[in-house]
């Protein structure tokens, strides 16, 4: 950033109200958001940052449906969820707002209004997807089928979640309705279209020529989307939630969520700003900072600047929009719809005080330059051997031996020998990587920097040794444990736009008020003299037994998916009718059954066949049948003509019949009533 703007305007993506937050939104938009925004503060900068629920929308209506429930009752419970639990997690938005609010409606309806009467819309009669058994059009989320550029399977009528394309209905292959599972029909329906193409130039000019610092990310998707050439978009759909289309012969219609959500930005800030929003918005002065996750690139960077520069009157356009990758949970897709998400809510209420270690770890994990993964071990590993070992520790030392040898008061320095000077050095360069790393958007290794400041504090103890000085020289003593109570004061400054938590309790331990970022390095940030509270810690260890409720948890998810997911098996191809008779199966009875030594999968059956003669098959069930002693006396179906095999130095004399379940579980197949040892099955 060469231009020095008077104020930042932080946008974060608005969250849809048809779940909690998780993990993904956090680590991918609030958590960088809130530490931008947080560092910006702290160096005295005026900042607006706007978050606030999307409300509107087909996933809010198909939940409501789900639910039996109206879409208002929807949105209601998952904007308090939502807004409460960033709260809690220290999210610091000037307002969270939401886009059912009557001043959303009026500026959203405002805004169509006027782009309406300049004719910057196309009016446009088209087929578009019908279900007739639900009786409308299904409009994004509300039809699937398989994607026209990835091919995969599943892909909504607005986008391709697989391979992040966006899509009109129309252009899906083998479409379905999401409502019925109906193959729809076309029918003609009207709506207004934004003319991307009209501003393909400017949007060229703007972004490939204007901003070739933005990450390689976001760049290279506004590139091949600006390559392929802009197409209009439909900002209306035939749906009765959303914002009312405000035109003569729109009923039925409302505004498309993408169109209204982007204004919301807007409307929100209006809402904490009724005078003085428009210097946010349209004075050169403000930067404005978008940010969002990658699924969100094309209509922050091309759709909605389009919107703006349609409307004109001012309005800025982005400077930035440092969009982020996706965070995978343990090896796989985070996913509302399969529950596999660490749900902020429920995080906050298993581990209560622990909105920092959530921060941190998603932060020192952040997927900036490439999907990520969370894992619970991980979370603890950095807890532990990070925040405990390194940070808590660190901190801890400094305070107990200040309570130790000066009854809690920070001694004054004397002379600065070189390893003190030293450490102030090291520290202050840490501050400026940190400070290059943030405004940069770089956070992980922003965060990398902030703790290397508790790193320095651990080596200069370890090297300067006060408990050994403190039988000879207290005047050293004294030096020592004040520069390391600075460097404690460094990190209740460097750690507060991650850690806000700790960085409040450690500046009310150390007494501090009015922390500003320029401090970091500093000599006297905590007076001598000062009394400081006695020794906390500010971390805690995470034990074992907390990380495993989390994995039972997930492995209980997994299993549900499993289930839930199940389909019968592709027939095999057919086999004639004599070749399948060859096959002599038969009914027989169970006389012994137990388990083959040193072989965890193998039962050894012993069967009466009505040969009079014991048969013995081996077979690999052993996982499903705990006690095989039990299976005595029960009936089982096999095969008798296969050739016998040798399993364990055991000769299996055919094949045992199961049945494998939705849930990967064996059940043995047997006879709907008892039949003589021998029956064939016909
Ligand atoms: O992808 C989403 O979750 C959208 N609700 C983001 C909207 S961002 C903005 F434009 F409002
Ligand atoms: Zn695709």
């Amino acid at each position: 950033m060469s231009k020095q703007y008077k104020r930042t305007l932080i946008t974060t993506a608005l969250p849809y109200a048809n779940g909690p937050v998780h993990i993904g939104h956090l680590a991918g938009v609030y958590v960088p958001a809130d530490i931008y925004a947080r560092y910006l503060r702290l160096n005295g900068r005026e900042v607006a940052m706007i978050g606030g629920s999307d409300e509107h929308g087909v996933p809010i209506t198909i939940k409501a449906k789900k639910e039996g429930v109206t879409p208002q009752d929807i949105v209601d419970r998952y904007h308090k969820i939502i807004k409460d639990s960033f709260e809690e997690l220290g999210i610091s938005f000037d307002v969270y707002s939401r886009t059912t609010s009557d001043i959303h409606s009026a500026t959203a309806s405002e805004f169509f209004r006027r782009l309406y009467d300049n004719d910057r819309f196309v009016e446009k009669t088209s087929m578009q997807l019908y279900d007739e058994k639900a009786g409308q059009f299904l409009a994004d989320r509300y039809v699937t089928g398989e994607c026209p550029h990835c091919h995969a399977q599943g892909a909504y009528g607005d986008q391709c979640e697989k391979c992040g394309t966006s899509l009109n209905a129309t252009d899906l292959i083998n479409p379905r309705s999401a409502i019925t599972g109906n193959v729809p029909v076309m029918r003609e329906t009207k709506h207004w279209y934004l003319p991307l193409d009209r501003w393909e130039d400017d949007l060229r000019q703007w972004i490939l020529e204007g901003h070739k610092e933005w990450k390689t990310n976001v760049y290279g998707q506004c590139k091949s989307w600006l390559d392929l050439g802009l197409q209009p978009r439909a900002v209306s759909r035939d749906l009765d939630w959303g914002v009312p289309v405000p035109v003569e012969g729109a009923d039925g219609k409302v505004l498309y969520v993408w169109f209204d959500a982007p204004i919301g930005y807007i409307s929100n800030t209006k809402e904490i700003y009724p005078e003085t929003w428009e210097t946010w918005w349209k004075d050169p002065e403000t930067r404005i900072i978008n940010f969002i996750g990658k699924d969100n690139i094309v209509f922050h960077c091309i759709v909605f600047p389009a919107m703006l520069m349609a409307y004109g009157d001012g309005y800025q356009l982005p400077d930035n929009v440092p969009a982020n990758e996706f965070l995978n949970l343990e090896g796989d897709k985070i996913s509302t719809s399969r529950n596999w998400a660490v749900w902020l809510h429920e995080y906050l209420r298993d581990f209560p005080g622990k909105q920092d270690v959530l921060r941190y770890v998603l932060t020192a994990n952040a997927p900036e330059t490439k999907d990520n993964d969370f894992t619970w071990r991980d979370f603890q590993t950095r807890n532990n051997s990070e925040l405990v070992a390194i940070l808590g520790n660190f901190v801890n030392r400094v305070i107990v031996l200040t309570h130790k040898y000066f009854d809690g008061i920070v001694p004054a320095a004397g002379e600065l020998a070189e390893a003190d000077t030293a450490a102030f050095a090291e520290v202050k360069a840490a501050a400026a990587a940190c400070t290059e790393a943030l405004e940069t958007f770089h956070f992980r290794e922003a965060l990398k920097q902030a703790m290397e400041i508790a790193r320095i504090g651990n080596r200069y103890l370890q090297e300067t040794e006060p408990w050994k000085l403190a039988k000879t020289d207290m005047a050293r003593v004294a030096t020592i444990l004040n520069v390391a109570m600075q460097i404690c004061g460094s990190l209740a400054v460097a750690c507060e736009p991650f850690m806000p938590f700790m960085a409040k309790r450690l500046a009310d331990d150390l007494r501090l008020s009015n922390l500003n970022w320029g401090l970091i390095g500093n000599a006297d940030i905590v007076a001598a003299g000062t009394a400081i509270a006695p020794a906390s810690l500010l971390f805690e260890k995470i034990e074992d037994d907390a990380i495993k409720a989390q994995t039972d948890r997930l492995d209980r998810i997994k299993e549900e998916n499993k289930v839930n997911s199940w389909k019968p098996a592709e027939q095999q191809p057919d086999v004639d009718f004599d070749t399948f008779c060859r096959s002599d199966i038969r009914v027989a009875t169970v006389t012994a059954c137990v388990k083959v030594p040193k072989a965890d999968k193998l039962l050894q059956f012993t069967l009466d066949d009505g040969t009079g003669e014991p048969r013995t098959i081996v077979s690999g069930i052993a996982a499903h049948y705990p006690e095989p002693e039990k299976l005595v006396g029960t009936q089982v179906v096999f095969i008798a003509n296969l050739p016998p095999r040798k399993l364990r130095g055991i000769t299996s004399q055919g094949m045992i019949l199961s049945a494998e379940n939705n849930d990967g579980s064996l059940v043995l197949m047997a006879p709907s009533a008892p039949v003589a040892p021998g029956a064939q099955v016909k």
